[in-house]
């Protein structure tokens, strides 16, 4: 049993970051006919995370399922961030909890995620919800087939280190799909935004070697992948906790050079984006032309609050610089609302920004108090109503934005990597542009995971409608 500890978990060190390559083989025939159910809440370095996790499970045997009720293993990987988080874990579990009780009592609960890693939800899970069988953390994934294994039955584990971390290499991961994957390139952060968990739930910023990154990069060419999206916190503090490595703008530049027909990254800061970047993303084709550029607060008093090391002066000459050396870039952002103690002007002063910036698109938070980080302790008169109508009034300009920007397709062709068939209509194809924009046309099913030209012919807040454009 180890329970995390917030004090740890904000602790930074001179520790030099260990680089631990894996190479344990375990029993396939330990869990063989057994099948797990895995859930996956929050961000792409989440999602990523759970193609790790089905790995490390496949790898002792283990099935994925997509049936709760036939699962013997049920993983919920869980996000820190959303104001609705807990909820809906609780919620969540409460099904599970009566499918362990009244159709399969040797059904293996367990939470791990960034989730896992707060203090009180821990407690909370080892007092109020005892069948939960295994609790492990963002530094602890690795030991998933040992926790499993060792499991004693019917006994409560809580396995979650707060620490700075360490880097994994030989990761293996179970891929959702075959033409474009995460590669990550870095993990925690170390900017410690005063309103964000992120800092404690996933350690300190440590760099992966841009060897071992470029050797996943060149494998997944091998294999025939059409894209790449490098994952990090900050990307563009890339290299920088680590003697003798490059910078982001030239591990960008090595990615490209592996000519594999796209690039792209999250999530970048405005404070660590150099001219170099810019310029590398500029001059190579198959390096996106999609940044997303989280501003949180157009207002400079709370963007000092909240420990962001921009001005709203800054934010905007550095949007200005991008859009004008990288043709047609498209740039979207991340807005919080309702920060506390934000007043009228400095909710204007966002949307001023929004109106300089006219965002692609965005997205919008209403600020949630995470326990433990210094917001929590600012004192704050402003009502959840008026909040609520911020977000609204805010939602509603960025959404015209979005369809003003989007209209500007129309009628333009536009090179698709096509992802699938349309969840709603099934007689349609979906697939992003090179600006990650969402298109939906008709075509046949064999297009998936190829590149394609779409003509646009409509276009929509939140995607555009397109047409198969005939060789
Ligand atoms: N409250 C509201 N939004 C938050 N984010 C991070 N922490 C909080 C919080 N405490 C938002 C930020 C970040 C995005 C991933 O989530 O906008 O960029
Ligand atoms: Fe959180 Fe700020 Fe780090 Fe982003 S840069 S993960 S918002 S602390």
């Amino acid at each position: 049993m180890n329970l995390p500890n917030i004090l740890d978990a904000r602790k930074r060190t001179d520790k030099k970051t260990e680089y631990i390559y894996l190479n344990e083989e375990y029993d396939k025939s330990t869990f063989s006919s057994k099948k797990y159910y895995l859930r996956t809440y929050g961000c792409q370095m989440n999602v990523h995370d759970s193609e790790e996790i089905s790995a490390h499970l496949e790898s002792i045997g283990f099935e994925k399922t997509d049936d709760l009720e036939n699962a013997d293993l049920v993983i919920l990987n869980t996000c820190a961030i959303r104001e609705n988080a807990h909820d809906k874990l609780y919620g969540f579990l409460g099904r599970c909890k009566h499918i362990k009780e009244s159709i399969n009592n040797n059904l293996i609960i367990c939470i791990c995620g960034c989730m896992a890693q707060e203090e009180n939800v821990c407690k909370f899970i080892m007092e109020k919800h005892p069948y939960v069988d295994l609790v492990f953390g963002t530094h602890n994934i690795a030991d998933l087939e040992k926790l499993l294994i060792n499991k004693k039955d019917n006994k409560q584990n809580i396995e979650v280190y707060s620490c700075e971390g360490n880097v994994y290499e030989n990761v293996k991961y179970h891929r959702d799909s075959n033409f474009k994957a995460w590669v990550n390139i870095q993990y925690g952060c170390d900017k410690f935004c005063t309103y964000c968990i992120v800092p404690y739930t996933r350690g300190k910023q440590r760099s992966r070697k841009s060897e071992d990154i470029l050797k996943e990069v060149k494998e997944l060419v091998k294999d025939g992948y059409k894209e790449v999206t490098l994952l990090g916190q900050n990307v563009n503090a890339y290299g920088k906790d680590l003697e003798g490595e490059v910078s982001f703008a030239e591990l960008l530049q090595k990615v490209a050079d592996t000519k594999i027909e796209r690039v792209r990254f999250v999530t970048s800061h405005p404070w660590d984006f150099t001219d170099e970047m810019i310029d590398v993303i500029a001059n190579n084709e198959n390096i996106m032309n999609y940044i997303h550029l989280p501003l949180q607060s157009g207002s400079d008093r709370i963007l000092k609050l909240m420990g962001r090391r921009y001005t709203k002066k800054e934010y905007i000459a550095l949007f200005n610089k991008i859009k004008d050396k990288v043709e047609n870039a498209a740039i979207t952002t991340d807005i919080i609302v309702g920060f506390p103690n934000e007043s009228e002007e400095d909710f204007n002063e966002t949307l001023d920004v929004v109106n300089t910036c006219k965002f692609d698109s965005a997205f919008t938070f209403i600020y949630s108090k995470r326990e433990g980080t210094p917001a929590a302790k600012m004192d704050d008169k402003v009502s959840l109503e008026e909040k609520e109508q911020r977000l609204y009034k805010l939602n509603e300009i960025i959404n015209d934005y979005s369809l003003m920007n989007n209209q500007k397709y129309v009628g333009k062709t536009e090179k698709v990597l096509v992802e699938g068939v349309n969840d709603k209509d099934q007689t349609k194809l979906f697939g992003y542009t090179e600006t990650m924009k969402l298109v939906n046309f008709t075509g046949d099913k064999d297009l998936i995971g190829k590149i394609i030209n779409v003509e646009i012919i409509d276009a929509k807040s939140f995607s555009l409608d397109g047409k198969l454009k005939e060789e």
